[in-house]
């Protein structure tokens, strides 16, 4: 037989540079061949508060002597502990929750909870979800149904047709228009797909507060959020946040949506809830829903791994320690410090065509030509060049797509460091992340 290798373990087209990491400590990862790489994607968006945390390791032994798996109808101490935790992070009122084993589980969850909410109100007609373009929901067929990016292309045929409008953005807008100024109100594309699909017949309306991988980060303008809420509200749509990527601290407050004290009904979570340690995803839903479900009959199915104890211990504990090293408001400070640093180093440069984001989740956007932000052909795969080129100098960068005009074209990638990181990483990633540019563009 051969040697075991990690090309059987990858079953993704185009696949990055084949990596064996053997340890990790912090922002760094190392390899078999002896390297040392700054992970400033934090895994795929993930690792929060950095790899390597003794406590953590000592509570899972702890946890997994005495308990190993509850079905998830009862209780447990770690369970209770969680949903404590839990309810001083998510929004007022957002206090019910259901566990998952990631992101994309979460998301179905969220959409089915919506629709099955409408249907005990006896409203079954209200089963639409509208999204966005330029987004990611996860990798399952509801959550690939309810996105519009390129990881659709091989199940377009099977996806459940939702409706989609345009992204808040203010880059290349499809209409030519900047803010501010902008006289295009991206949220009154949700009026008036409610008035073309009728707000009997929709059920909720699903986004990412902050657009990650598919539009390499897209930070709306601040009128946005508040803008949509009214609409769902004014129609009874439920409004679903999903913050698989955002949440946590990642864009400087707990949930991206604190920035516009906009309270969704239903808050999706994945990723930084665990910062990586387990995996694990929720949903957090406003309790009035859940009781007028309840006191309809309603039963949410439970998947057999939703709130594994071990899985709830350690993420209330990646939760107590987020709040012990202050590292929301780490994220905002040292955040605003990679943003400068990165657009000093970088925005000059001939690649780049903006950068954007906030708090520790900046993209940056690759073009062919700046002036009209024309993106490079796909066969270029540039940003593959970018981050390949990153990686030889030990950083990891996360790749993404950009926002080129024709919507989820384009070459971008993410700077989203674990948010433990010091002036000397950022100094690292932005010096680092330049060489990389430079690299790519001379191999043209
Ligand atoms: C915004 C968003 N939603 C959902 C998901 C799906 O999460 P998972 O990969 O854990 O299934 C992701 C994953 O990247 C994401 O970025």
């Amino acid at each position: 037989m051969s040697e075991p290798s990690s090309h059987q373990l990858v079953f993704m087209r185009g696949a990055f540079s084949q990596l064996l990491i053997e340890r990790a400590e912090g922002a760094y990862l190392y390899s078999s061949d002896g390297r040392r790489i700054l992970d400033a994607g934090a895994g795929a968006v993930v690792v929060n508060i950095g790899q390597g945390r003794a406590e953590l390791a000592e509570l899972a032994a702890e946890v997994m002597g005495r308990l190993n798996y509850v079905v998830p109808i009862w209780g447990s101490p770690e369970r209770l502990r969680l949903i404590e935790r839990l309810s001083g992070w998510t929004p007022p009122g957002l206090s019910r929750f259901f566990f998952t084993s990631g992101g994309s589980e979460a998301i179905e969850a969220a959409l089915k909870f919506a629709i099955m909410y409408h249907k005990l109100q006896g409203r079954p007609a209200k089963r639409k979800i509208v999204s966005r373009h330029l987004s990611y929901h996860g990798n399952t067929l509801g959550a690939l149904s309810a996105a519009s990016n390129r990881r659709r292309a091989d199940y377009e045929h099977v996806l459940i047709d939702w409706p989609k409008i345009p992204p808040s953005y203010c880059y290349r807008c499809p209409w030519g228009k900047r803010y501010p100024g902008c006289d295009i109100d991206c949220a009154q594309a949700l009026e008036e797909t409610v008035r073309c699909h009728g707000a009997d017949a929709i059920a909720a309306f699903m986004a990412e507060p902050m657009v990650g991988s598919s539009g390499g980060v897209i930070p709306p303008v601040a009128e946005y959020w508040p803008r949509i809420a009214e609409i769902c509200r004014r129609n009874d749509i439920l409004l679903i946040a999903d913050e698989v990527m955002t949440g946590f601290g990642r864009t400087g407050s707990r949930f991206a949506v604190d920035h516009w004290n906009v309270r969704p009904d239903i808050l999706v979570g994945g990723k930084g809830l665990t910062g990586g340690y387990l995996p694990m995803g929720m949903i957090a839903v406003d309790e009035r829903l859940v009781d007028q479900c309840e006191a309809a009959g309603g039963d949410f199915m439970f998947y057999t791994y939703s709130s594994h104890p071990l899985a709830c211990a350690i993420s209330e504990r990646v939760l107590a320690i987020m709040e012990r090293e202050r590292l929301v408001e780490r994220s905002a400070e040292m955040g605003a410090r990679l943003g400068a640093r990165l657009k000093e180093q970088l925005s000059g440069h001939p690649l780049v065509g903006d950068i954007r984001g906030t708090a520790m989740f900046w993209g940056v956007e690759v073009v062919a030509e700046r002036n009209s932000g024309r993106p490079f052909d796909r066969e270029i795969g540039m940003t593959r060049r970018i981050v390949d080129a990153a990686l030889r100098r030990g950083l990891f960068v996360y790749p993404a797509t950009g926002m080129a005009r024709e919507w989820g074209g384009g070459d971008a990638v993410m700077i989203t460091p674990p948010l433990v990181i010091g002036q000397d990483e950022i100094e690292f990633i932005a010096n680092v992340l330049g060489e990389a540019l430079d690299e790519a563009q001379a191999s043209l």
